[in-house]
């Protein structure tokens, strides 16, 4: 059950799709305090209470203890101390002994959560503006309650199939000769491949939907090389629209004025990548049809997908915040700096990025209403999101386009997934991308994965194979880096053969991966859950953050610190573990329930599957549709005949079906042996245990 309360005047976020009428009156489980225009919901803490949620957020699963602030920040260094990195996603999950409820704060403004930050015993939640719809979800359990919360949000996003392939990205691919190198070097090593994404300098001048046709001579038929290989080319599109006269993406947008103004009704102009740009008003229907449809042009050469980024949106300065810099500077040019001046001089300039003086400078049209940006400052990259995806719907109706962006909302879920942003390569990340795989999942983004290796940073090779064995289970697997990092394609290192071997693991996992994603996007269901989801009286299971359950059948807990030869593992049932080194080659072990110190060495990497369950795996493919899915394996330990259910399409379709799409697969056992059997499959029951 669902229950609504409004505060001060909400405007429609788009998050929510159900209408449900708001009501008066206190709102169930928080002391409410409306005070000097904001609202503050407060709950106190039982000892035990653990909160769960902020989907995109540093810190644990269990967000507990800490302070978070809504607000889309371009960060590139996600430390424990950060408040803010690219999302906001406001649902918290309060479990405890007395407690089991959701809440969503739809708020598209700056919300503070201090979850026992500064009291233990309290949580205080803030809507900086005021204006805030509540919603209070009751359920039986967890998954229950996340459930129904899908239900209000909508449908997630659909990627297409060849999406679950691995993506090859670095900031610095240049040109076509240089793009074509990175396939070859994957495919004459045999390390699967299916995407390679071009990152701001395949463009004219860093100019949207524009490619430097000296470096692309002809992108068409690139493109068709591409496809030819089984490759798709993923470029990405900034927020930011350069400023120049005669780009005709900025001509039309100033003519027509599409780009964000300022009080005194000239556009406002801020810098990114290409220097001065101009900011497309997302939140107005006619400018996102406007800037959908411009993704046509690349669509036109054969592109499949896009990433979405500097949508928070990134600001390095505008023109009254650089001025105000240079001020600062002159008037302290001839000065002996000091203490206080050195740093007024630093902090002058650093201060020009995402400043909020800026983010008050400028003003959207919401419904003929004209808003102030920082009051819907959380939903700019959501509203660009939605105009690609309308803008794919628009070109191609029957077809599903991959997108992924770095800011979000609630309510982008639906329209395209999202990468964590820029990581590092920090071990600390690996468990972080863990962590925030279930959050997201909460809040509807199913489609997601951080950028394995790091982007900032260098990485190593044994860092990078640990990230990778973490990757292969994440729907979006992409290597991408930073430019002036080293370089982390699989095939730098010395040991590529091992990383080829784990990407292996990923393919043959392909057929099961993708039913899971699309059963958990068909049902409102979670591809990710913390273990509470699955044993919520286990209190040792609740409270475990570096493992987590996928899909109805498995756990996982990848290794995740350096040297490290194995790693502890908490089983809150039975389950089989499979000790991978490649999609070939693999052990077994049946574990009882319990904790366990487990070996793994650099090379291999486990997964858990639950007692009485059953996984299939493909033969290794080096790309998304050379996975044979009608030739599978069985993995798993049985006492007992059971019946899997296996989803598949046409990895394209717009309008999936689950029950015509899915396959029983009966396993039955007779004895010390057992036998399966589904329509259209070839069924190797070699690797199922049966008892004890
Ligand atoms: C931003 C993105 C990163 C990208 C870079 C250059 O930092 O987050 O992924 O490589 O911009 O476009």
């Amino acid at each position: 059950m669902i229950r609504r309360f409004d505060f001060g005047s909400p405007i429609n976020t788009g998050a929510v799709v159900r209408a449900l009428q708001a009501e008066n009156g206190p709102v169930p489980h928080f002391a409410t305090e409306v005070k000097e225009g904001r609202v503050t919901f407060t709950i106190s803490l039982d000892r035990d209470d653990i909160i769960f949620g902020l989907g995109e957020s540093v810190r644990g699963m269990n967000k507990r203890g800490h302070l978070y602030r809504a607000w889309n920040s371009d960060d590139f260094s996600h430390t424990e101390n950060k408040a803010s990195i690219y999302a906001s996603h406001n649902l918290l999950l309060f479990f405890g002994p007395r407690k089991l409820f959701g809440v969503y704060f739809d708020d598209p403004g700056a919300v503070e959560f201090d979850l026992g930050y500064t009291r233990g015993d309290t949580a205080a939640i803030t809507s900086e503006n005021g204006d805030v719809s509540v919603y209070v979800i009751e359920g039986e359990s967890l998954t229950a309650i996340c459930r129904e919360f899908r239900g209000l949000i909508g449908r997630s996003y659909l990627p297409p199939k060849w999406a679950f392939g691995y993506i090859q990205s670095r900031w610095g691919y240049e040109s076509d000769p240089e793009l074509r190198q990175v396939v070859k070097e994957h495919r004459d090593r045999h390390i699967p491949l299916d995407g390679v994404c071009m990152d701001i300098d395949y463009m004219d001048d860093y100019k949207d939907f524009t490619w430097d046709e000296k470096k692309f001579p002809d992108l068409k038929k690139f493109n068709q090389d591409m496809r030819a290989d089984h490759i798709r080319l993923i470029p990405i599109i900034d927020a930011g629209v350069k400023q120049l006269k005669g780009y005709d993406t900025c001509d039309e947008g100033l003519e027509k004025g599409y780009f964000v103004k300022k009080a005194d009704g000239k556009p406002f102009v801020g810098a990114v990548w290409p220097g001065r740009s101009y900011f497309p008003d997302f939140l107005r229907e006619d400018v996102r049809q406007w800037f959908g449809d411009q993704y046509g042009r690349l669509m036109d050469q054969g592109v499949e997908g896009f990433w979405n980024d500097m949508n928070e949106p990134a600001l390095f300065y505008s023109e009254e915040s650089i001025a105000e810099a240079f001020a600062v500077a002159d008037q302290l040019r001839n000065e002996n700096l000091d203490i206080n001046s050195a740093f007024a001089l630093k902090d002058a300039f650093n201060g020009t990025a995402n400043s909020m003086a800026d983010y008050r400078r400028f003003y959207h049209e919401v419904n003929g209403k004209t808003i102030r940006h920082d009051k819907v400052h959380n939903l700019y990259g959501a509203f660009m999101t939605r105009a690609a995806d309308e803008g794919f719907r628009r070109y191609d109706a029957s077809k599903r386009f991959l997108m992924f962006s770095r800011a979000s909302f609630i309510g982008a879920h639906r329209y395209g997934g999202v990468w964590q942003g820029d990581n590092n390569s920090w071990w600390a990340h690996i468990k972080l991308n863990l962590q925030m795989l279930p959050s997201l999942n909460m809040c509807g983004f199913l489609y997601t994965g951080a950028d394995l290796g790091g982007f900032g940073c260098n990485t190593t090779e044994d860092l990078l194979l640990r990230w990778l064995q973490l990757g292969v289970f994440t729907p979006l697997m992409r290597n991408h880096s930073a430019k002036g990092t080293r370089e982390q394609e699989a095939y730098r290192f010395a040991n590529w053969e091992d990383m080829r071997d784990i990407l292996s693991v990923r393919y043959a996992l392909v057929p099961y991966l993708y039913s899971e994603f699309m059963k958990a996007a068909l049902t409102d269901g979670m591809y990710f859950r913390p273990l509470a989801f699955d044993y919520p009286a286990d209190d040792t299971a609740c409270r475990v953050e570096d493992q987590v359950m996928l899909g109805g059948d498995c756990m996982i807990a990848p290794v995740y610190e350096q040297n490290a030869r194995g790693r502890h593992v908490y089983l809150p049932e039975d389950m089989l573990m499979v000790r991978f080194r490649s999609a070939q080659d693999y052990d077994l072990t049946p574990m009882e329930a319990g904790h366990y110190w487990i070996e793994m060495a650099l090379d291999e990497m486990p997964l858990f599957i639950r007692r009485g369950h059953v996984i299939p795996l493909a033969k290794p493919a080096e790309y998304v549709e050379g996975v044979d899915s009608s030739s599978l394996k069985l993995l798993g330990w049985l006492d007992k005949s059971v019946t899997i259910t296996l989803y598949d399409d046409d990895g394209y379709t717009t309008a999936p079906d689950l029950e015509k799409g899915s396959t029983a697969i009966t396993v039955t056992v007779v004895g010390e042996a057992a036998s399966a059997a589904g329509e259209g499959l070839t069924l190797n029951t070699e690797d199922l245990i049966i008892g004890e």
